[in-house]
């Protein structure tokens, strides 16, 4: 496995590397989430690359940026394991060197659910995935369906900027008792993490009143954030049952539908998922 910290020797190895190529972005910290999407890049590619970067531009001012947790080396050891061919770990100022001014807005799709609580959030992404693909050149590029208005994100701006990779969304991973995997929960107290489950309770909530035929979206959306103003310690951002190509939010489900919120449990920000309709 060779690791490389800048955009030009990225580009020299890439000339030589065997195709197909697949790339898994992430900001490390990496745990089974990241690695189920670094196994299937592993398994559909030539060559399986994964990248390594705190992004600072998608973090706003008063985000985590700074305890975001990091561990270079145990990720290495991770991605040793996983057979994985390249890693691509640039520093901020590689990516983002003096005079750097030029961003990425992707348009609607980017303007709801968490670009509407996180401000410039989608810029910061966009921009740093759309330099990521151009530096790395994959055929194949993976994302976690746990950020799904990421995955579509990147899916508009792959198609709108000719970036020519095959994008594949994957399944999110989750704890024996269904919480999400996210580096983030690394900064959960025992008890947060307590609290934090009711995010998934809410989603399973959605699931199950989906599956005995509710499809009043304003009823589904009213149960889930009962449930979760009856959690101590969590503070809903949003609760959000909405078109999943378009993620306009429903009255009523229809066709196929995603239930998403996000919330802060003990300080720390989560979001969580699941498809309704498939
Ligand atoms: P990060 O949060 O590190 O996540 C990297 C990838 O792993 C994303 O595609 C994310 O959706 C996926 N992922 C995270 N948790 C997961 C889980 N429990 N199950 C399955 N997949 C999971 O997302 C980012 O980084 C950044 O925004 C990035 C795309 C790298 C741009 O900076």
């Amino acid at each position: 496995m060779r690791v490389i910290t800048t955009a030009a020797d990225f580009r020299e190895a890439e000339r030589a590397a065997r195709r197909p190529m697949g790339l898994t972005p992430t900001m490390g910290y990496l745990h089974e989430g990241h690695l189920s999407l670094v196994r299937r890049a592993r398994s559909e590619n030539a060559t399986a690359v994964v990248s390594i970067f705190v992004n600072p531009t998608q973090f706003g001012s008063s985000e985590d940026l700074s305890t975001y947790p990091r561990d270079m080396e145990g990720d290495l050891d991770k991605l040793r394991r996983e057979g994985v061919d390249l890693v691509f770990a640039p520093c901020a100022a590689e990516m983002y060197p003096k005079g750097f001014d030029t961003y990425i807005d992707v348009g609607e799709i980017a303007a709801r659910l968490e670009g509407a609580h996180r401000p410039g959030h989608f810029r910061g992404v966009a921009t740093v995935v759309c330099k990521l693909m151009t530096i790395v050149r994959p055929d194949n590029v993976y994302f976690g369906q746990k950020d799904a208005q990421q995955c579509l994100v990147i899916e508009r701006l792959n198609s709108d900027l000719d970036l020519g990779a095959n994008v594949v969304a994957l399944p999110t991973a989750r704890d024996a008792d269904g919480l999400a995997l996210s580096s983030r929960n690394a900064r959960l107290t025992p008890e947060a993490r307590k609290s934090a489950l009711s995010l998934y309770r809410a989603l399973r909530l959605a699931e199950r009143l989906y599956a005995e035929g509710a499809r009043d979206a304003g009823a589904i959306r009213g149960r889930m954030a009962d449930l979760l103003s009856a959690e101590p310690g969590v503070q809903v951002d949003y609760v959000s049952i909405a078109d999943a190509k378009t993620l306009v939010e429903l009255d009523a489900i229809g066709g196929e539908a995603l239930a998403s919120l996000a919330a802060r449990v003990g300080g720390v920000r989560l979001i969580d998922n699941v498809t309704l309709g498939t």
